[in-house]
C-alpha cells in the first residue's frame, strides 16, 4: 500500500516536470489526455487500495480463526493428557491388583505346605525330643560315674561324651554347645524353633505401593499371626498407621480406613520391629534407648539401653537417621549398631524380647562403610551395599555367629536395581520374605533358599 502511494507520487512529480515547462502547455488535447490518463491511474489505485483492505481484513479473520483453533486444539491436547495419565494409574494399580491376587495364591499354597510340614515337623520334633532325653540320661549318667570314679576320666569315655553331645546339638540345631574336663556339660542355646535355612537370593520384587515419602519403615507383626499391616512414614515422627490387611494398605481408599496411633515418644531412624503385638524402636533424642511399646493398650511396656556403644554412629552410611536398626528373624529380637572407628564394623546383639535383657553380643567382620540396610534369616546377618548409594544392591558380607555357614556357601547375593539405598530391608519369619523401602516405595522381595550344610 505505501509502495503503491510511493509509487504514484513518484510518477505524478515525474509528468509534472514532464508538463510545465510553459512551451509544452499551449496544446489543449495533449493535457485533456493526460488528465484522463491520471483519472484512470487513481480509479485504478483506489481499486487497488480497496482489495488491499479486503485482504487484510480477510487475514485478521483468518488469523483469528487460527488463534480460537489452536485454543480448542490445546484444550483437547490437555484432555488428551490426562486421560492417558489416568490410564497409567489404572494400569498400575491393575497391575498392584494382580501382585496381590499373585501374593495371596502364593500364601494360600504357603499356608498349605507350611500347615503340613509344621505337623510333620512337630512329630519330628517329639521323637528328636525323646531321642535327647535318652542321650542325655546315658551321658549323665556316664559322667557322673566318670566324676565318681577318678578325678580325670579315662580320655575315650570323654570321647564318647563329646560325640554324643555333639549328635544333641545337632538335633538343637547347631547349637554350640562345650563339655568340662570334669565330664560336666552345658548346653549354651536352646533355641526353641528350629531353623536351617539359609539365603540363596532375590527371586523377584513387587512394588506394593507407593508413597512420596523418601524414607520410612513397613511391617507386619513378625510373630503373630495378626494380618494387619504398619506403616511408619519418615525417620522421626510418633504417628503410625495400622491397615487391617494388605489389601487396605495397597489400596488407599478403600474401607476399613486405616488406624491411627499416636505413640508417648517418637522413633528415630529406619529400623523399627513389631514382634507379638510390641513395636521396638530407638527413642528419638537418646542415644542408645529402644522402648518396648503396647500396640494394644497404648503405653510404653518397658525399656533397655542397648551396651556396646551402640546410638554413636550410624548403623549404615547410606541411611542417613538410623543409629539402631533392630530385627526379627526366626531365633527372635536382634539389633544392629555400628562399633567404634571410622568405618566402623557392625555389632549385632541379641535381646530377649521378654524381658529386654541382652543375650550376647557379636562384633562382625561386618562393615558400616557402603551398607545401607541388613536384615537376620535364621540367626544369619546378610548386609546390603552398595557403592556410592546407588545401585546395584549387593549382600557382600554374612556373618553367622555359630559359624555353620562356609564362606565358600556364600551365594552371589543381588538386589534388583533400584533408584536409590533402602530405607529399609527386615525379614518376616513368618511369611518368609523381605519387607523393603526404597524411594517412596513399599517392595516385598520373595527369596531364594537352601539348606545350611550340616556341621562337620
Ligand atoms: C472464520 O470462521 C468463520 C466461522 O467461524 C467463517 O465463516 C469464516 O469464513 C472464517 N474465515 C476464514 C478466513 O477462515
Ligand atoms: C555307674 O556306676 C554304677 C555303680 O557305681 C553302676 O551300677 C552303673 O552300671 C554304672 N553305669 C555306667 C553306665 O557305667
Ligand atoms: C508425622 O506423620 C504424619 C503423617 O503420618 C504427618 O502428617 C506429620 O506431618 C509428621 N510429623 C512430622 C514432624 O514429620
Amino acid at each position: 500500500m505505501m509502495a503503491l502511494q510511493q509509487a504514484s507520487a513518484f510518477l505524478v512529480l515525474f509528468l509534472a516536470a514532464l508538463l510545465l515547462p510553459p512551451q509544452c502547455a499551449q496544446d489543449p488535447a495533449m493535457v485533456h489526455y493526460i488528465y484522463q490518463r491520471f483519472q484512470v491511474l487513481e480509479q485504478g489505485l483506489e481499486k487497488c487500495t480497496q482489495a488491499t483492505r479486503a485482504y487484510i481484513h480477510d487475514f485478521q479473520e483468518f488469523s483469528k480463526n487460527l488463534s480460537v483453533m489452536l485454543g480448542r486444539c490445546q484444550t483437547s491436547t490437555s484432555e488428551y493428557r490426562s486421560a492417558v495419565a489416568n490410564l497409567a494409574l489404572r494400569v498400575e494399580r491393575a497391575q498392584r491388583e494382580i501382585d496381590y491376587l499373585e501374593y495371596l495364591r502364593e500364601a494360600d499354597i504357603c499356608l498349605e505346605s507350611e500347615d503340613k510340614t509344621l505337623a510333620e515337623k512337630l512329630i519330628q520334633e517329639a521323637e528328636e525330643e525323646k531321642r535327647i532325653r535318652t542321650l542325655l540320661n546315658a551321658i549323665s549318667v556316664t559322667a557322673v560315674n566318670c566324676t565318681s570314679e577318678a578325678d580325670d576320666p579315662p580320655s575315650d569315655e570323654r570321647q564318647k561324651v563329646s560325640s554324643s553331645l555333639n549328635a544333641v546339638s545337632q538335633c538343637l540345631c547347631h547349637s554350640p554347645h562345650f563339655i568340662s574336663s570334669h565330664g560336666h556339660f552345658i548346653i549354651a542355646h536352646h533355641p526353641k524353633k528350629c531353623c536351617d535355612n539359609m539365603l540363596m537370593g532375590i527371586k523377584s520384587l513387587k512394588i506394593v505401593k507407593k508413597t512420596m515419602d523418601t524414607h520410612g519403615s513397613w511391617m507386619k507383626d513378625a510373630a503373630s499371626s495378626s494380618q494387619k499391616v504398619y506403616f511408619l512414614i519418615g525417620s522421626r515422627n510418633k504417628t503410625l498407621w495400622e491397615f487391617a490387611n494388605m489389601r487396605a494398605f495397597m489400596e488407599d481408599s478403600t474401607k476399613p480406613a486405616p488406624r491411627k496411633l499416636i505413640l508417648t515418644h517418637s522413633w528415630q531412624g529406619t529400623g523399627q520391629v513389631i514382634h507379638k503385638g510390641f513395636l521396638f524402636f530407638h527413642n528419638q533424642g537418646t542415644l542408645n534407648e529402644i522402648i518396648k511399646y503396647n500396640l494394644q493398650k497404648r503405653t510404653v511396656e518397658d525399656r533397655m539401653l542397648l551396651p556396646g556403644g551402640a546410638g554413636r554412629a550410624l548403623v549404615y552410611q547410606h541411611s542417613p537417621s538410623t543409629y539402631i536398626d533392630l530385627a526379627v528373624d526366626e531365633h527372635g529380637l536382634w539389633a544392629i549398631h555400628a562399633g567404634p572407628g571410622i568405618s566402623g564394623h557392625l555389632v549385632l546383639t541379641k535381646i530377649e524380647p521378654g524381658t529386654l535383657g541382652v543375650e550376647h553380643s557379636w562384633d562382625t567382620p561386618c562393615r558400616s562403610q557402603d551398607a545401607e540396610a541388613a536384615f537376620l534369616l535364621c540367626g544369619v546377618l546378610y548386609v546390603v551395599y552398595s557403592s556410592g548409594g546407588h545401585g546395584p544392591h549387593r549382600v557382600t558380607c554374612v556373618y553367622d555367629p555359630l559359624g555353620t555357614i562356609g564362606e565358600e556357601d556364600l551365594p552371589k547375593l543381588f538386589f534388583p536395581r533400584r533408584p536409590r539405598s533402602h530405607s529399609v530391608i527386615h525379614y518376616n519369619p513368618r511369611d518368609k520374605q523381605l519387607y523393603a523401602w526404597n524411594d517412596g516405595n513399599q517392595i516385598i522381595y520373595k527369596l531364594q533358599t537352601k539348606r545350611k550344610q550340616p556341621l562337620e
